[in-house]
Parts: structure tokens; sequence; C-alpha cells
């Protein structure tokens, strides 16, 4: 008899994201139904072995730059989840198994993007951010091809803004805190990657609900100096920074990408709406909450 259960296949399965979207769907009984294929690069990784020790989660070898050779060592697959690193082979990546789903049958399509403004400016604004307008390219293909699909596979769009998560004790996240400081009274938008991950299960769980939609994906909204105060009665301590000439020169270095993006955030911005994601999804993590679950990561350093 064959198993009735559907497969999504999830990319960037150990990251941040793809790991957060595999937990919510771990949690919902009967893992909803599903059966999960996760995609690596190294299946013998601590977190591919973690992934792999779960009851209907199947963890396989294979790079996104071909994705007919991920297809090809599987069965069916119902549903994919798509994300990228930022690269120079982003879009190509992004395209190229957008075209593998539709060639394959697949039925939902949800693609990890990110924010441009909020619902209206999104669709239309590209950005001078490299990644940002990678990902804005990769949306209307992916609209278009599933459109034009056979199956007329359906698609959701998520959008989130900033990740808490960037702001961790190494010294990425140290730079990334400067650099926030370095936007004074402009706020930030935030919102983290479980949060992210939520939404993505939902989407898989209930795709008529999520069928050819783009959301903004946002939990927060706050200047550095506001966070600080929380950030300090969670931990104990101010949140670290790098010196102001290291993220000065960050940004001046990585121009294309770094440096364009905080440029856009002091200029544009985030576009989402913090109190209706809120009121759509009840428990969406703000900065206190999500400072105070992650605290232990300062603590220990
Ligand atoms: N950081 C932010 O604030 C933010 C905000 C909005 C959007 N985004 C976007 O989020 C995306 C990154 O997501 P993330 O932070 O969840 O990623 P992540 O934690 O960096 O993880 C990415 C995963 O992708 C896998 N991977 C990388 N290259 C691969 C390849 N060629 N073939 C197969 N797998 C590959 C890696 O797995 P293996 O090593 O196991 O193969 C890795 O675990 C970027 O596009 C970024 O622009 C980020």
């Amino acid at each position: 008899m064959s198993d009735p259960r559907k497969v999504v296949l999830v990319t960037g399965a150990t990251g941040r994201q793809g790991g957060a979207i595999i937990q919510n769907l771990l949690s919902a009984p009967d893992m909803a139904g599903f059966n999960i294929i996760a995609v690596t690069r190294d299946v013998a990784s601590p977190r591919a072995l973690k992934l792999g020790a779960n009851f209907n989660v199947s963890v396989i070898d294979g790079d996104i730059s071909q994705p007919e050779a991920i297809f090809q060592k599987v069965g069916p697959v119902w549903g994919v989840y798509s994300v990228q690193v930022n690269s120079d082979t982003e879009e190509k990546q992004g395209m190229a198994i957008v075209d593998t789903a539709v060639a394959n049958g697949v039925r939902h399509f949800v693609y990890s993007s990110g924010d441009r403004g909020g619902p209206e400016k999104s669709p239309v604004n590209p950005t001078k951010v490299r990644n940002f307008a990678a990902k804005y390219r990769i949306e209307k293909y992916l609209v278009e091809r599933a459109m034009a699909s056979p199956q007329k596979m359906t698609y959701t769009i998520l959008r989130p803004v900033t990740f808490f998560e960037n702001l961790a004790p190494d010294i990425h996240g140290k730079g990334f805190a400067r650099m926030w400081e370095q936007m004074g009274d402009k706020k930030l938008q935030f919102v983290s990657t479980q949060d992210i991950g939520r939404v993505a299960a939902y989407s898989f769980m209930y795709p008529d609900d999520y069928r050819n939609v783009a959301l903004t994906l946002v939990g927060d909204e706050l200047t550095q100096s506001e966070a600080e105060a929380m950030f300090k009665a969670a931990v104990g301590s101010s949140m670290p920074m790098a010196p102001c000439p290291v993220a000065s020169t960050v940004k001046f270095l990585l121009k294309g990408t770094v440096g364009d993006m905080f440029h856009w955030f002091e200029r544009e911005g985030y576009g989402g709406d913090v109190a209706a994601c809120r009121q759509l999804y009840p428990g969406m993590k703000d900065f206190k909450a999500w400072v105070e679950d992650n605290k232990g990561q300062w603590l220990s350093t």
C-alpha cells in the first residue's frame, strides 16, 4: 500500500529557517500527516544527524545548485520549502528549484524571500540591495511559472524582516548590533526565525488559506537604544557591540550587500505591520520575549 503521507522537501534544513519549519512540523500532532525530506550538503554533520533521528524525517545529501539531482533521489514530492543563502548564485538557484518543482508535479511551493517595504511596495520594489533584488526576481519567476504550470502549483511567499538571530554573541552579532545602534532614532523591524518556521509550517498544513499569497513577517520594531534596556534587564549587561570604526569599515567594504542594506534600512526600511502580524499569529515574539528565551547564549560567553 502506498504511503498516504504528503512529502515536503525542505531546503536549508540544517539552517535557521529550514530548521525552524521542521521543528514546527515535528510538534504538530502526527506531524500534520507529512513526511519530511531534509536537504543538506553534509549528511554526517551533527545538525543533519539530529534531524535524521526524528521519525518521518529523512535526511538526504544534495546541492540546491542541482535541484533535479535532489528530486531524482526521492519519490513524488507534494510540497517544497525553498531558501537560498546570499550569494552570486542565489537567483539562479532560486529559479532552478522553481523549474524543477514545476517539472516534478509539486503542488505547493513555499519560498522564503524578504520584505522590501511592506505588502504594497515589495512587489514593485527590487531595491538597490543585491540580495533583496535577487529575491524580488525569484518571486516574479515563481509566480509566473506557478501560474503557467500544468498542475497549477500554488505558492506562498514569506517575506521576513531582519532576524533577531542576527544578534548573536559572536563577531557578526556584535557588528550587527553596532550597525543597528548607528541607525540612531530610526527603528528596525525584527522577527524570530522560530516564528518564520511556524508560519511556513502553517502554509503546508493549511495550503488553501496560504494559496498564492505573500506575507511580510514581523514581530517587533525598535531602535537599538530601546532594545538595550530590555537586553540589560534580561542578560544583566549591555548588548555587546563591535567598535564604531569596525562597523563603519564593514559597511564601506561590503557596500553592495551590508552597506547598501543598512543604507536602505535608514532611508526606506521594512514595511511590516507589527500589530496586525501579532494579532494574526498570537505569541509572535517581540524583542523582550526573544531575548528572554535566548539570553543563555550571552550568559555562557
Ligand atoms: N538574516 C536576516 O536577517 C534575514 C532576513 C530576511 C531574509 N534573510 C534571508 O534568509 C536566507 C538565509 O536563511 P537562513 O538564515 O535560514 O540560512 P542559514 O541559517 O544560513 O542556513 C542555510 C542552510 O542552507 C544550506 N545550504 C547552503 N548552500 C547550500 C547548497 N548549495 N546546497 C544545499 N544546501 C545549502 C546549508 O546547509 P548545509 O551546510 O547543511 O548544506 C545551511 O544550513 C538568505 O537568503 C537571507 O537573505 C535573512
